[in-house]
């Protein structure tokens, strides 16, 4: 399994604190059986803007070192949505922000109340200019989950859908999982992430999510969402979307 989404890179955001709880975090994902995953930061977010690349960088070889070869690891980030993004965007591949793992993804978080740009304006933007957008966990940020029209506009206009494993297992609770089975039923789930925050309350884990797909879609699902999907982000390739469980 592949691992797109996890807060491991130390001492950065309300993910790890020291460079020992990420890499007990890196024991945890191995464990589960997860391969590879990418350390993804906040950006942009107002609490932790992260606008030093350099820093994270530094960090994140750290952390490399210190991991060794426990679990293949490269560096993204979670982007928060707002006016200025596109600008930065432009940028690249200069600037401050992290695409996942080098590549044409972009992980973009939507802020929790509607303020902001308009995303399916934004999610347009960055599909006619060749780059990728996926929302983290849509099924957590309220004004989305509760319109599941506006997610399948998204879709329709080039935004693939990350679900967090803690929603498709219940652990998030009704709603979140209530709007994870919504768009597994309709085929607009492209990948499941740990969106990973400590060891234990939020460990890197995605076996638990992966029955649950298994179960109810079909393990070929299970397999595209954490195995082939994530890996053609780590390939900077497309996803294959055909696949009907
Ligand atoms: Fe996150």
């Amino acid at each position: 399994m592949v691992d797109l989404h996890a807060h491991l890179l130390p001492g950065v955001d309300d993910g790890a604190d020291a460079l020992e709880d990420a890499v007990r975090m890196c024991e945890v994902a191995a464990a589960d059986g997860v391969r590879a995953a990418v350390a993804t930061p906040h950006q942009r977010h107002e609490w932790w803007p992260n606008a030093d690349r350099n820093d994270l960088e530094a960090r994140f070889k750290s952390l490399l070192g210190a991991v060794g070869s426990t679990l293949a690891l490269s560096l993204g980030a979670e982007i928060r949505v707002d006016s200025e993004l596109l600008t930065e965007v432009d940028l690249l591949p200069d600037g401050s922000l992290l695409p996942l793992a080098g590549s044409r993804y972009l992980l973009l978080e939507l802020p929790p109340v509607p303020v902001g740009p308009d995303p399916r304006a934004v999610v347009h933007e960055l599909a006619v200019t060749g780059w990728r957008p996926v929302l983290a966990h849509p099924e957590r940020i309220p004004w989305l989950a509760e319109q599941p029209g506006s997610l399948v506009e998204l879709v329709e206009r080039g935004a693939l859908l990350q679900l967090t494993a803690m929603s498709v297992t219940g652990a998030f609770g009704r709603r979140a999982r209530e709007c994870c089975t919504f768009l597994l039923d309709n085929d607009l789930a492209h990948f499941v992430a740990s969106d990973a925050h400590d060891a234990s309350k939020r460990p890197p884990v995605l076996s638990d999510a992966v029955r649950v797909i298994a179960e109810g879609w079909g393990e070929e699902r299970a397999r595209l969402l954490t195995e082939d999907n994530p890996r053609a982000v780590l390939e900077d390739r497309p996803i294959s979307k055909d696949v009907k469980s």
